[in-house]
């Protein structure tokens, strides 16, 4: 028997980085880009990984510790009480430390795939908890929005409920309230990709260390975040989008203000909105990664055209809301 099951991206499009410290923050599934993970039975004992992309093959037993993928296999083996000798492919269009998720996503299509190998049902919210265990390998100190929204597959504002961990000690299941939220009007959103990996760890470390040194200044800019997220998810919900490049822009300057932006950020932002966008932000971590555009949809062309310019790898663009949600 073989499996093959698989899970999309994601996108932030309000309220990074303030969401670890309890505000709101708004993602999105990004449908069109998705990992995919397929397991078999294997001859051998023991269960080998093959990840094509990442160019790695792992034998499951002898991997470190802390190796995320290796992780993701164990931790859902033991929450589904199975073992088997399996062989797991796993493959990705996601391109990896570009803030659309694609740790989560890896893991997420993992779990999925063992789940329905060995027919179990998991819920959504025991899928997220499971690969919550590899983004805290992945990131240090997450809130669980990326791999709730990619779990989930839907829109989502996510809060997360209590005071982030110290630094090193991150064991534990964040609690979150998930709720989806509603968006009246659908609207194209354009994202480059800057082409600039950047590990969300580092810039969610160097947070962290900027919040211990200067607690005040990174609460006071926290809270401002958590207000422009309220107004976007106010806005969309009555149908008002043409507020949000505004929101986005303004997002954005708070983004700067803890460091999380930079120079190839910028310049994106520049080109995109001299193009004729509303407004835009980086999405995720930052310092490199992807920035997105809130675009009229008659200008929609014109700011795709430009970004390539100003050093975007790639630039695709997709709808959120309605049906069709990153399709
Ligand atoms: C990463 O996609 C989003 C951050 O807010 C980190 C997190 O929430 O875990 C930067």
């Amino acid at each position: 028997m073989m499996i093959t099951e698989s899970a999309s991206g994601k996108l932030i499009l309000f309220g990074e980085h303030a969401v670890v410290y309890g505000r709101p923050a708004l993602a999105v599934p990004l449908s069109q880009m998705r990992a995919r993970a397929t397991v078999q039975a294997q001859d051998k004992s023991g269960i080998v990984i093959r990840a094509r992309d990442l160019k790695r093959e792992l034998s499951v037993k002898d991997a470190a510790a802390d190796d995320p993928l290796a992780t993701i296999v164990r931790v859902t083996l033991a929450a589904l009480g199975v073992t088997g000798n399996l062989h797991i492919t796993v493959e990705s269009d996601i391109p990896p430390a570009s803030g659309f998720g694609s740790g989560a996503a890896i893991s997420t299509a993992i779990v999925r795939a063992l789940a329905a190998y060995f027919e179990k049902t998991l819920s959504r919210t025991e899928i997220s908890a499971l690969v919550y265990e590899t983004e805290k390998l992945y990131h240090g100190t997450p809130s669980g929005i990326d791999n709730s929204v990619i779990a989930y597959e839907e829109a989502i504002r996510f809060v997360r409920e209590r005071a982030p961990e110290t630094a090193g000690s991150s064991r534990g299941t964040a609690r979150a309230v998930i709720r989806p939220f509603a968006i009246a009007r659908s609207f194209p959103l354009v994202i480059a990709n800057s082409g600039i990996a950047s590990p969300t760890k580092m810039t969610v470390g160097d947070v962290r260390r900027g919040w211990e040194r200067e607690p005040a200044r990174y609460e006071a800019i926290f809270d401002s975040i958590g207000v422009i997220v309220e107004a976007a998810q106010m806005a969309v919900a009555r149908g008002e989008n043409e507020a949000l490049g505004d929101l986005m822009t303004q997002n954005q300057r708070e983004l700067e203000r803890i460091g999380v932006s930079s120079p190839e950020i910028e310049d994106l932002l520049a080109v995109g909105l001299r193009a004729g966008a509303q407004g835009g932000k980086l999405s995720g971590g930052g310092r490199g990664g992807n920035v997105i555009f809130y675009v009229e949809e008659d200008r929609v062309d014109e700011v795709t055209r430009a970004l390539p310019g100003a050093g975007a790898v790639s630039v695709i663009v997709t709808r959120v809301g309605g049906t069709t949600t990153g399709d």
